[in-house]
């Protein structure tokens, strides 16, 4: 949102707060026009809609275990919800629709990196919600023409994550622990690994999604290329802190995959998308990050530190 805004674009954001808080948007809350609602309900996503030329489909349910907890309401808000915004932008004329997916969908694959070629086998009802929204954006444009592009996501992070759920991602979690000097709770054995991707990197993809001509109808994983454990990850935090944290060891969690890693030939090839910020980088100005919003706990939280981008 705020790299829309400082391009010049006029940018509507509908969101229920879920999971997010509205002094996230302090800094550009005169720039935007903000709505207040679900995409449950199609009559606010129209209203939303109205106009737009280009539509950022991020709203969802975003945790693996809930879904598992709770499948039709992960169903519910994922499936239906992203029925209702494509239906509503196929009715508004949008041009396209930029979908978040999710690596969650390919489960378990018997090598890595993943890449979009192998056949998706999600393990959890979440990762099922997000395969369906690709789908339902390829059919839309199939039968309707709405451009449409889905991005999967390999686990996005940075500052603004809200800490504060069990269901949080897990290095909002991490990095509030090491701030509080509390005790990070691993589920298994800390050697799962994942392909963590700095969230600038993410709106750089949104971005390229947008307009990269010969785009439309495709799905592009989203991530560094790289891979970290769990165990990995509290080591770089105990050396960007300074702290020695004992950790606890949970069993592992139900749709949960082991390892992730993206092969991302595919964006760089049809997006121009190249990732510039790697993990310890993003780790380091994230937990800086919550460290400052520890300090002022009144003030609206700070912009995050950013990339300078090239027009
Ligand atoms: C994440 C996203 C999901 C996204 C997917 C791929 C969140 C909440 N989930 O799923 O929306 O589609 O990446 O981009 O952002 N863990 C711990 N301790 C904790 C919390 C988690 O050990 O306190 C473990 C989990 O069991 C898992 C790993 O850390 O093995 C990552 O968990 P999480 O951050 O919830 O992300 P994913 O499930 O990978």
């Amino acid at each position: 949102m705020d790299e829309l805004v400082r391009r010049g674009h006029s940018v509507v954001v509908l969101d229920d707060l879920s999971s997010g808080k509205e002094e996230n948007l302090a800094e550009f809350r005169n720039k935007i026009t903000l709505i207040k609602g679900s995409i449950t309900d199609i009559e606010v996503v129209r209203k939303a809609m109205h106009e737009a030329e280009c539509v950022l489909h991020l709203a969802a349910r975003t945790s693996v275990p809930r879904s598992v907890k709770d499948p039709i309401e992960t169903n519910r808000i994922n499936i239906d919800g992203a029925l209702n915004v494509l239906v509503a932008a196929r009715d508004a004329k949008v041009k396209r629709i930029v979908f978040a997916a999710s690596s969650s969908a390919y489960g378990e694959t018997a090598t890595l990196p993943k890449v979009e070629t192998m056949e998706p086998q999600p393990i959890s009802p979440y990762g099922v919600t997000k395969y369906v929204g690709e789908l339902y954006a390829q059919t839309f444009g199939r039968c309707y023409g709405l451009e449409n592009v889905s991005l999967r996501y390999f686990n996005i992070f940075g500052p603004r994550q809200d800490p504060g759920s069990p269901y949080s991602g897990v290095l909002a979690k991490f990095c509030t622990a090491f701030l509080e000097e509390t005790q990070p709770v691993i589920f298994g054995d800390g050697e799962q690994t994942r392909d963590f991707t700095y969230v600038e990197d993410a709106v750089q993809a949104n971005l390229l999604a947008c307009e990269a001509p010969n785009a439309s109808g495709k799905v592009f994983n989203i991530g560094v290329g790289e891979r970290f454990s769990l165990n990995q990850t509290v080591a770089l935090l105990s050396k960007i802190s300074g702290k020695s944290l004992e950790v606890k060891y949970d069993p592992p969690r139900e749709g949960d995959i082991r390892d992730s890693q993206a092969d991302i030939s595919q964006a760089r090839e049809f997006l121009g998308y190249q990732p510039k910020v790697g993990f310890e980088e993003g780790l380091r100005r994230t937990f800086e990050w919550y460290r400052a919003m520890r300090e002022k706990p009144s003030a609206p939280a700070p912009a995050p530190p950013s990339t300078p981008v090239k027009p």
